[in-house]
């Protein structure tokens, strides 16, 4: 089944809580909240505090993406927030395999991130630890950029890769995602469809998340 993870980086952020109620009464099947530092990428978001505060409006799974320097400073302060899948960048963990492993001991999904420059190759040794893998399609930091077609390629080998060894693993993809390019991303295997602009800048959220799922 495909789900939809709107990111409510593309919301009103004086109106998170009416935000995240939205997502539960247009269909979506995850809330995607985009926790940023200010160093790993340059713009400042939102962090434990606002997960919390969200975790009471919604049933909907948090699906927390931290784009932080040094993430697992703060992986069992967002679990205790409320997140339900916590995914972080490869590239910004010195000790990635820990990491996944320490979020899964916590009874939270487990996820890695890869940026568009990344190779799919450095899931190697990772995919027995990852309850999710999320694929960049933009470079981290910004909503509404334009999607950059070669994560598809590593889409489909994460897939095979996954298929091969026999796991279980959501394969995510945030970054410019729209009903334009849902289709190809169904098709290379990806199952979680994360989009901020397309949904919350759309004029009927409702059916543009059904299409997306549809992949129409
Ligand atoms: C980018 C974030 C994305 C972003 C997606 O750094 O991780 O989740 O909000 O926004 P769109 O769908 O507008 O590209
Ligand atoms: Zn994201």
């Amino acid at each position: 089944m495909i789900k939809i993870a709107p990111s409510i980086l593309s919301a009103d952020f004086a109106a998170m809580g009416e935000a995240v109620e939205q997502l539960g009464r247009w269909g979506a099947d995850y809330v995607h909240c985009d926790v940023m530092d200010g160093l790993y990428v340059p713009n400042i978001t939102f962090g434990q505090g606002m997960v919390a505060a969200l975790k009471q409006r919604t049933d909907l799974p948090l699906d927390v993406h931290l784009m932080v320097e040094a993430p697992e400073r703060h992986f069992d302060s967002f679990i205790d927030a409320g997140a339900d899948i916590l995914t972080f960048h490869v590239e910004a963990c010195r000790h990635p395999h820990r990491g996944l492993q320490a979020i899964r001991n916590r009874k939270v999904k487990s996820g890695i991130v890869l940026n568009p420059g990344t190779p799919v190759q450095a899931l190697d040794y990772l995919y027995e630890e990852a309850d999710m893998i999320l694929f960049m399609s933009v470079n981290p930091g910004f909503g509404g950029q334009a999607f950059i077609p070669s994560v598809i390629d590593k889409i489909e080998k994460a897939a095979n890769e996954i298929a091969r060894r026999n796991l279980r693993v959501e394969i995510e993809v945030d970054g410019g995602v729209n009903a334009k390019n849902a289709r190809r991303l169904i098709d290379a295997g990806a199952n979680v469809l994360v989009a901020g602009s397309a949904v919350f800048l759309s004029e009927d959220p409702a059916k543009t998340i059904k299409a997306l799922r549809s992949g129409e």
